[in-house]
């Protein structure tokens, strides 16, 4: 009776790669970051956080700035943030930011967002944002790293720690912090009303629930992943929300399967790039917004017409996209503003499954670091 013991094989926990057992603690990682700020009335607690209502109203600007998947995290917190606190929104990624001379002062209120914390350009624009009085906040996943150790107040992600070079569990959890800072900002000023903030937080309390329905669609992705692992180029389309985790999802897929992928918001095809749809060309159309469903619709119609495969992604009653698309895949109904912590995992597990097909090293990648401490 022999007894093999793998360490790595433990530590993952019976998945192949980390990067699937990552995919997989989502909702428990949504779960914490929720619970450890709110109270058993819904309400935000910041422990130790020290945004009061004359602070925020003395902000007349938020600025984003993050690297990566960080990044992507941060557009989805613009548009949030904008839409609840009333109050604009500047993202940029760090190495862009920390040598243009940005306006950034004392009345500037500076969101980093890293997973590691130890990005050296996302600490150097925190430096740079710090030095020009800005008030630093950080969204960060590892504690006591350098972006933590340097920010006024750090939100953590309470994810766990992510192994696998291409980041899942950071991603969604990081929103979570950017839904909780949008919404304690705009209860605070006084611009969300009691009922928009309750519907928000129950909408966000359901998510790890509808996440585990769309984790039980994993055999129907796969499926579809095997029809398209042998592609090249893949488009991704999406407007609003969609747009932002359009480039998430081409992401992902290119820095694990090595597919060349490219994202776009839908109204800009028309502008050039629509010129490389053709027969056959593969587009992965987001359209989880009731609001933009129309739009989408006829972006899709507009790449079907040159022949693409189209692979949609909607909400569950929004059945009319299948007349549109080759294949569908559906996350459940929410409001149209949380839906990217949704529609991210079906793209996740894509990419996932695809670079899996092509034998590629999944939570190693090629030419990748999980956390870039150099220029
Ligand atoms: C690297 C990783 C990405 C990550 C980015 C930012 O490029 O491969 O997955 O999104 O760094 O990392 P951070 O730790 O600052 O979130």
């Amino acid at each position: 009776f022999n007894v093999t013991w793998d360490a790595d094989a433990a530590e993952k926990e019976g998945y192949d790669h980390f990067m699937l057992k990552e995919i997989h603690e989502q909702p428990k990682g949504i779960y914490e970051t929720l619970n450890r700020r709110l109270d058993d009335n819904g309400m935000i607690k910041l422990d130790g956080i020290s945004l009061t209502k004359e602070e925020l109203d003395r902000f007349n600007k938020v600025y984003i700035v993050a690297c990566g998947t960080a990044y992507h995290a941060g557009l989805v917190g613009k548009f949030v943030i904008e839409k609840l606190a009333k109050i604009p929104v500047e993202i940029d990624v760090a190495s862009e930011f920390r040598y243009r001379d940005p306006f950034v002062d004392d009345k500037t209120l500076f969101i980093a967002i890293s997973q590691s914390g130890e990005t050296l350009d996302t600490l150097a624009a925190l430096r740079e944002a710090k030095n020009k009085g800005a008030r630093i906040l950080s969204i960060v996943n590892v504690v006591g790293s350098s972006v933590a150790r340097e920010s006024d107040d750090v939100f953590y992600t309470w994810a766990g720690p992510e192994i696998a070079v291409a980041s899942t569990k950071a991603y969604t959890t990081q929103l979570v912090c950017l839904y909780l800072i949008a919404l304690y900002m705009g209860y605070t000023k006084g611009v969300v009303e009691d009922a928009t903030y309750h519907k928000y937080i129950e909408e966000l309390k359901a998510v790890p629930d509808k996440l585990r329905e769309v984790l039980a669609q994993e055999e129907q992705i796969r499926n579809i992943a095997k029809e398209l692992y042998k592609r090249e180029q893949v488009f991704f389309i999406g407007r609003g929300l969609d747009s932002g985790v359009s480039y998430e999802g081409s992401l992902k897929l290119k820095e694990i399967s090595y597919i060349n992928s490219f994202a776009i918001a839908a109204g800009e095809l028309k502008h050039g790039t629509i010129a490389l749809i053709e027969q056959d060309t593969l587009v992965i159309a987001l359209a989880t917004q009731d609001r933009l469903f129309e739009k989408m619709l006829s972006n899709i119609q507009e790449v079907k017409a040159r022949g693409a495969y189209v692979i949609g992604l909607a909400k569950e009653n929004n059945r009319e996209i299948e007349k549109q698309s080759n294949r569908v895949i559906y996350i459940p109904e929410c409001m149209d503003e949380i839906t990217p912590l949704l529609s991210v995992v079906p793209l996740q597990i894509l990419a996932y499954d695809i670079a899996k097909l092509r034998g590629c090293d999944i939570d190693k990648p090629k030419n990748l670091a999980k956390s870039v401490t150099v220029e």
